[in-house]
């Protein structure tokens, strides 16, 4: 019987692979400068190497076919620093060149296979999984872990609700369509400055209503109003999706409109005021200094919640904080134990603001551009989108850009 060769993956495949922890060998050919900057990453680490295809393949003229020129510049190259004893993924901006690396490399006898679509396709690529399950409702959260993006679906009754989508919407017409639920809502916990939001093209397209705090309806740096069609949401505001309860709590900082969302009393979409890790980084406005006293507020009251309530926020800094279903939580009792924001606010609002002043990292420029993209004052085509998207976001505090999210 033929043996059944495997020659490409989708990047689900490959998260589930990852989410497994199943053995895996990463063979990235893009430019340094590209791996440098982000690269395909899972919640347990995995080997990986950084080899631009320039400089693998030394072609012998214009007729070499390019298989050939890869096998000759493994050899050449390569031999000792492959696994023989786990699958190699290569990896390519678009899956094509890295398609003849994986042929190149089953020819020598290598279990290789290519990621279909390369970075481009791991960049749009979204997973789902559930966070609750009760007989009333439902919430899942659904990760985008190349850019440390999370939302979340929450249902009842036959009845969606939608948190903070990012710009790709067919997952949460999907993600509804499985579970038998009709989206009603969609809501952001504020204006993302990281990433463009689904939201209001959500709204449009579903003739639904989009929410949004209405201090965040106003660009922070040159104070246009939005426009796009919202409605307002208000602090101690309560509203149901099916039979589930839904209160809307007010945590200014990261934004003046950020808001979090307390399901049940117990879940809280956290947006971008708590991470697992860290905390929100208050500059994004062009407003550190008066805006970081507004964030000290916000976590000492968020604090005040019960240490039961289970934290689910909008990002991830650092993707080995999943747990092994891929679900990026941590009850609220936890993070008071361990996350270096919280832990700094037992120290004063001077000392907070002083700690988050000297934490702030690099400014990405392409924020304000994003911000004026989800408040409807620009309109990219997918080309810009995908522009503006690059890369991992860094929304947190911390020292170490590349591993702060938000
Ligand atoms: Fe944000």
């Amino acid at each position: 019987m033929l043996k059944q060769v495997t020659t490409g993956s989708t990047p689900q495949q490959v998260w589930q692979r990852l989410l497994r922890n199943e053995p895996l060998f990463i063979l990235d050919v893009r430019n340094r400068d590209e791996f440098e900057r982000w690269r395909v990453e899972g919640p347990r680490s995995v080997p990986m190497l950084n080899v631009p295809y320039f400089e693998l393949l030394d072609l012998e003229g214009e007729e070499e076919d390019v298989t050939e020129a890869v096998m000759r510049g493994v050899r050449a190259q390569l031999m000792e620093q492959l696994p023989h004893e786990r699958p190699i993924l290569a990896v390519c901006a678009e899956g094509n060149t890295s398609n003849y690396v994986a042929e190149g490399l089953r020819r020598l006898g290598f279990d290789a296979v290519n990621m279909e679509g390369g970075m481009e396709a791991w960049g749009n690529f979204y997973a789902w999984h559930a966070v609750a399950q009760t007989e009333r409702f439902s919430l899942y959260q659904v990760v985008r872990p190349a850019r440390g993006c999370l939302s979340h679906v929450l249902v009842s009754e036959h009845r969606a609700a939608v948190f903070d989508p990012a710009r790709h919407l067919d997952t949460y017409h999907e993600l509804a369509a499985a579970v038998g639920a009709r989206i009603e809502m969609v809501l952001d916990t504020h204006l993302h400055a990281d990433h463009l939001s689904g939201g209001p093209a959500l709204g449009q397209g579903d003739h639904i209503p989009y929410h949004l705090h209405p201090y965040d309806a106003i660009h922070p740096m040159d104070m246009l109003p939005a426009r796009i069609a919202y409605r307002p949401l208000e602090a101690g505001q309560t509203f149901r999706v099916g039979s589930a309860e839904v209160k809307v709590l007010h945590f200014p900082g990261h934004t003046l409109g950020m808001v979090a969302f307390l399901i049940e009393d117990r879940y809280l979409l956290s947006g971008d005021s708590l991470f697992l890790e860290s905390i929100a980084r208050p500059d994004l406005g062009g407003k550190a200094e008066a805006w970081a006293p507004l964030l000290y507020e916000s976590l000492m009251r968020m604090a005040e919640l019960p240490d039961e309530t289970l934290v689910l926020p909008a990002h991830f800094s650092d993707i080995a904080a999943g747990d092994e279903n891929g679900v990026f939580h941590a009850t609220l009792g936890e993070l008071k134990q361990r996350n270096p924001g919280l832990l700094k606010l037992a120290e004063g609002e001077a000392a907070f603001c002083d700690y988050i002043l000297a934490n702030l990292p690099e400014f990405p420029p392409a924020y304000v551009e994003i911000k004026r993209a989800n408040a409807g004052l620009a309109r990219p085509d997918e080309r810009a989108a995908q522009e503006l998207e690059l890369g991992k976001n860094i929304c947190a505090v911390g020292k170490a850009p590349e591993r702060a999210s938000g």
